[in-house]
């Protein structure tokens, strides 16, 4: 494993559904093996579309909970825990809220979207307003090298490093920078140093990336810096102060496109989702029914699985062959669209109910999973209250 942190979340909204899965979750259950991984459950977020209706937002908590642990995420590896339970996420927001102009969040993309779009919804709140600081305060706080997301979120990892930067900027000077700056170079040895020197100025002066990079990866790799010296040495090489809150990136999560029933994308408020833990008969009866080629009316006539997301399906979950199979059999109109669904049918219910099994274990055994989540808490909390004790300390307000 890389010594390279990864954090994400996700809204708990009630049963995870395919598109979940396929579009994250999955993806997590691959990067816990290769980083340090810390994943949790964004219930405050779920606060700020929803504020009236609390009442389940618990319910949804352990159900999200149980999903994740049913689909793979594996906590002897990765951290897995509860916004509300690291009270630090809040503290963070907070002391953020004081730097951050209200443009930059006023132009976040997805707040006119959201506003325009959930029109049943009050989004009029400073909450709302503030969710992508929140979701900022979310990351910072665990200092990340990437955080792993969908397209719909890139904009919020956008402001993250943007608040990242004035953070930095505002609060990252040091007395005599410059004399520990020199004293670390020294103790990279000297042909390290001068290389990082060479580096440094390569990038500030040509704003050469690829010297930038290799002058990180020269800090990085030193193991025997301490990590004041790190974070110096990785601050001077793009300004003149600490990187009190390192910049993270995404992690663009190559997802495939998971149709929903009637075409659409798959999602909750379409009502067109097939549940993780949903029963066999249910989903044999709604792939049966799924949307196909809108064109193909009758049995004979041809399709063209392009327009169909019977297809898009299959690209998840179809070896070669049947897809193959799929193309030549669709277009010529050899097989009808029953037919192709059923190599289909077979790999969704296997796939979920090896997930409703194993999430049955959990629903059975709940103090398990409390104590699961519970250590997943206290380990966030560790690195939580250390990035405070730094955060506090850059703002000259680490007194007692
Ligand atoms: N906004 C994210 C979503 O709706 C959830 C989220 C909250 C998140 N905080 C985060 C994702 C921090 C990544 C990192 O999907
Ligand atoms: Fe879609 Fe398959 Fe029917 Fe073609 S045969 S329209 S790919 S369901």
């Amino acid at each position: 494993m890389q010594n390279r942190r990864v954090l994400s979340g996700m809204r708990p909204t009630g049963q995870l559904h395919l598109g979940n899965y396929h579009g994250a979750l999955k993806n997590w259950t691959e990067l816990q093996y290769q980083y340090e991984c810390y994943f949790f459950i964004a219930d405050w977020h779920a606060l700020t579309t929803g504020y009236e209706d609390t009442a389940r937002i618990e319910e949804y908590v352990w159900t999200m909970a149980i999903d994740w642990l049913a689909a793979g995420l594996n906590p002897g590896v990765a951290t897995l825990f509860i916004q509300s339970k690291i009270p630090e996420h809040a503290e963070l927001h907070l002391l953020l809220s004081m730097i951050t102009p209200l443009g930059w969040l006023e132009r976040v993309p997805t707040y006119k979207d959201q506003q325009a779009q959930m029109t049943d919804r009050d989004l009029g709140t400073y909450g709302f307003l503030g969710y992508p600081l929140l979701q900022s305060a979310d990351i910072l706080l665990y200092r990340p090298q990437y955080v792993p997301v969908g397209e719909d979120q890139v904009a919020h990892v956008e402001i993250t490093r943007e608040i990242a930067r004035r953070f930095n900027h505002i609060y990252g000077r040091e007395t005599a920078f410059e004399t520990k700056v020199d004293k670390a170079i020294k103790s990279l040895g000297s042909r390290n140093g001068a290389l990082y020197r060479t580096l440094r100025k390569e990038y500030q002066e040509k704003g050469d990336a690829d010297a930038l990079a290799k002058a990180r990866s020269l800090v990085e790799a030193n193991a025997r810096l301490t990590v004041a010296d790190r974070d110096r040495l990785l601050g001077y090489l793009e300004g003149a102060g600490i990187s009190v809150l390192p910049e993270p990136e995404v992690l663009l999560t190559a997802t495939p496109k998971v149709p929903g029933l009637d075409g659409r994308k798959m999602s909750k408020s379409y009502g067109n989702t097939i549940g993780l833990r949903e029963d066999t008969d249910s989903v044999v009866r709604k792939l049966k029914t799924m949307q196909t080629d809108p064109a193909r009316v009758r049995r004979t006539d041809p399709g063209d699985p392009d327009k169909c997301p019977v297809w898009d399906l299959h690209k998840i979950y179809s070896t070669a062959e049947t897809r193959e199979w799929v193309q030549t059999g669709c277009r010529s109109a050899g097989i009808g669209c029953l037919e192709c669904k059923t190599p289909l049918i077979e790999k969704v219910v296997a796939e979920i109910s090896a997930i409703s099994h194993r999430a049955q274990e959990f629903e059975e055994n709940p103090d398990l999973v409390r104590d699961i989540i519970a250590q997943g808490c206290e380990r966030a909390r560790d690195v939580a209250r250390d990035t405070m004790d730094v955060v506090r300390q850059a703002m000259s307000m680490n007194y007692r």
